[in-house]
């Protein structure tokens, strides 16, 4: 989603600017902009379309001097992706760059249009920029308080003032840092977006206001200083290519072995560093997209082997629900990112109400992170392409431990998961090394225009995050459904040549999957099986390696995500970057 990055410092910021917007695409966005300024004037240029194009407009255009600026990849929310809606936003003495979505954008433009503002966007930025140059009295600091007791939302805020060689910034709900340099300082909404440059930032919390010097930085809240802890990242740089691959996507899929030894090796040699899940007498996981669909894998893990019952909700509806909590109530948020709107609003919900709240998370900084009670992090690393690969499989790798753990405290089971989970990393490096089966598949579907992924329980959870993942980065219209409740109805749009995935790999329920399958064969429909044991008779099959259930998904979700992906390819799709999706949804 929008991406924010500033500049001050001895250079020109063209190249930061452009460097930092290039780091943040993978965010997902539509149009882009920079601002640069000097004593005498604000130069923007903007672009619809991709970095580059701007990129190739500010190398066409005479850029004034200047030594300070602030740029902007946008994700429409209000108003389309056009030039004039793009940041940043110039209002008199004020220019702004701004990510997240002003509330009361409606009502603040309406009386403001009432008092004779003209608006030239359709942009709930425009209304900041407007409110900051209304009040504007020559102190920042003091207009900029004025003006967040105004908008309600989510906002983080670059900020410039004509007759201030200061780079200024604030944030609520959406996120900020400031990054610390030599000679120079930024402001970014992530790590990724200054890393070629500094590894030192701070995280900017609600409310609190940076004022941004070459050489200083002063953090303000309520009228007072705040003292900052300087964090370190170890993420070392986001050009580190594609290490010869022609995507991030397929990089990011065989990076899954690393990780996942990475991930589980403390949890492997001890199981009691994972949270004790047995005194709960329910859990909720609550989750957006692919992450939610990690969820129902653990919530059928949980339930199936540990005897705990388990919701799974999506964030945006849990939000809003009347949730009836008890003392023994556990809240799980799984989030790559650690800042999906959704996720956030639903963990704050739940640490209101006094509910011990799990993070599943791969960004240690983030929101999630911090306002969590228990916190268990993956180690995926930085992952780009906007579709969730890694991430996804180290999620699913912490729910099965986590399930693992929980029945075996209570007793449930006496199997060894530990000891074949130390060998599932090789077992899952053969199963993508199997690149060729999984291209011949994709060549016999990628032109059609509609598929099914069916299968019963655990293997129905992962038909879920199969044809996410097709319809996400293909455009392929796809749906997920339980095996058995197709013939009540949509079995109609079965004929000849529809390509339907058969997951199965639940030896309990195997026979009802495979019955299913015939019914849609005798229909005409391409029948893909993928499962852990050979299953004749069909037109084409996948057979992963047999592990316990806890990890069998494991092993089998990938061969979706890379089928997925060469589907993607034949078509000539943006991989990485899928047309209107955002790697993260910083915004309801
Ligand atoms: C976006 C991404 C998905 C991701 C979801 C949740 O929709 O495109 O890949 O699963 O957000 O993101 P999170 O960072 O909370 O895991």
């Amino acid at each position: 989603m929008c991406g924010i990055i500033g500049y001050i410092g001895k250079n020109h910021p063209k190249e930061v600017l452009v460097k930092g917007l290039k780091n943040l695409e993978y965010r997902g966005y539509d149009s882009a902009g920079i601002a640069l300024k000097n004593k005498e004037e604000v130069q923007i240029i903007k672009s619809v379309g991709k970095v580059v194009d701007l990129e190739t407009k500010i190398n066409n255009s005479k850029l004034i001097d200047s030594n300070i600026g602030i740029a902007h990849t946008r994700w429409a929310t209000h108003g389309k992706p056009t030039e004039v809606n793009a940041h940043p936003h110039q209002v008199g003495n004020v220019t702004i760059v701004h990510n997240g979505i002003i509330e009361n954008a409606l009502e603040l433009r309406e009386e403001l249009i009432n008092e004779g503002v003209k608006f030239n966007s359709d942009t709930d930025t425009e209304v900041v920029a407007t409110l900051l140059n209304k009040y504007y009295d020559g102190n920042p600091i003091n207009t900029i308080e004025k003006v967040i007791r105004i908008v309600k939302g989510s906002y983080a805020l670059g900020i410039l003032f004509n007759d201030k060689d200061v780079l200024y910034a604030t944030r609520k709900d959406s996120p900020l840092i400031v990054g610390i340099g030599d000679d120079d300082n930024f402001i970014a909404s992530d790590i990724a977006a200054i890393i070629n440059y500094t590894n030192k930032y701070m995280l900017l919390e609600e409310g609190e206001i940076a004022e941004i010097y070459s050489n200083s930085i002063n953090i303000v809240k309520d009228g007072n200083e705040v003292e900052k802890e300087i964090l370190i990242t170890n993420i070392s740089s986001m050009d580190n290519d594609k290490c010869g691959y022609d995507h991030y996507m397929v990089k990011e899929i065989m990076e899954e072995p690393v990780v996942l030894e990475k991930t589980f090796k403390p949890y492997l040699d001890n199981l009691d560093l994972l949270p004790d899940l047995t005194k709960y007498e329910e859990i909720h996981i609550v989750a957006c997209g692919s992450a939610m669909y990690a969820g129902v894998i653990g919530s059928s893990l949980l339930e199936e082997y540990a005897n705990t019952r388990v919701y799974v909700e999506v964030a945006s509806e849990y939000r809003y629900k009347n949730i009836i909590y008890n003392n023994k109530t556990l809240v799980i948020l799984i989030s790559q990112s650690g800042e999906t709107a959704d996720t956030i609003a639903a963990m704050r919900m739940a640490n209101e109400k006094g509910v011990d709240t799990l993070a599943i998370v791969n960004v240690k900084t983030s929101t999630i992170a911090r306002e969590s009670s228990m916190q268990v992090f993956i180690e995926a690393g930085p992952e780009i392409a906007v579709a969730t690969t890694k991430a996804y499989i180290l999620q699913v790798g912490i729910l099965s431990l986590l399930a693992y753990k929980t029945a075996y405290d209570k007793k449930l089971v006496d199997i060894d998961v530990v000891e074949e989970a130390r060998g599932l990393p090789r077992l899952l490096k053969e199963v993508l090394d199997r690149r060729d089966d999984y291209l011949k598949i994709a060549k016999s579907i990628y032109e059609k225009e509609d598929i099914f992924f069916i299968g019963r329980k655990i293997d129905y959870a992962i038909s879920m995050e199969g044809s996410l993942k097709l319809k996400e980065v293909s455009y392929i219209h796809s749906e997920a459904y339980q095996a058995g409740e197709l013939k009540h109805g949509t079995i109609s749009l079965i004929n000849d040549g529809y390509p339907v995935f058969a997951i199965i790999t639940d030896d309990k329920i195997k026979d009802k999957t495979i019955s299913n399958v015939e019914e849609v064969k005798s229909r005409g429909a391409l029948v893909i099986i993928i499962s852990n044991e050979e299953i004749k008779g069909y037109d084409l099959e996948i057979v992963v390696p047999k592990i316990n259930s806890f990890l069998q998904p494991i092993l089998v979700v990938p061969v979706l995500q890379l089928i997925a992906y060469e589907v993607a390819k034949l078509r000539n799709c943006d991989i990485d970057k899928p047309k209107n999706l955002a790697k993260s949804v910083t915004v309801e």
